[in-house]
């Protein structure tokens, strides 16, 4: 069992602003990066993903294909589809 509540695709597609708040999903995660986005290294280019998943994004930005950014990422955890 899991300690993080199940969170529709319909909800995580509603926080795709600052104002909303920033979530995504990735491998059947869920997180709320809307602090993380003023201290993204590859700058506002990570908004393209809010509201959705990080997989076709990080396909074409490998640089995140490294333990360190998925620890990162993991701090923000707020949930699983
Ligand atoms: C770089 C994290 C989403 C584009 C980075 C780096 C980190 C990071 C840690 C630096 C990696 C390194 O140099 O070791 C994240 C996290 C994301 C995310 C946690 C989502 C929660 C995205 C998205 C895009 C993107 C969606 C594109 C649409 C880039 C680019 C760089 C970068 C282009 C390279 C910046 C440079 O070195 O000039 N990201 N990223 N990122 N990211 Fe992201």
């Amino acid at each position: 069992t899991s300690a993080f509540p199940i969170i529709s695709q319909e909800e995580v597609t509603t926080h795709r602003s600052l104002e909303h708040g920033v979530w995504v999903t990735y491998k059947g995660g869920v997180y709320d990066i809307t602090e993380f986005v003023a201290m993204h290294p590859g700058g506002d280019k990570i908004l393209l993903a809010a509201g959705g998943a990080l997989e076709p994004f990080w396909a074409l930005y490998a640089v995140h294909n490294q333990e360190h950014v998925l620890e990162m990422l993991s701090e923000y955890k707020v949930g699983e589809l």
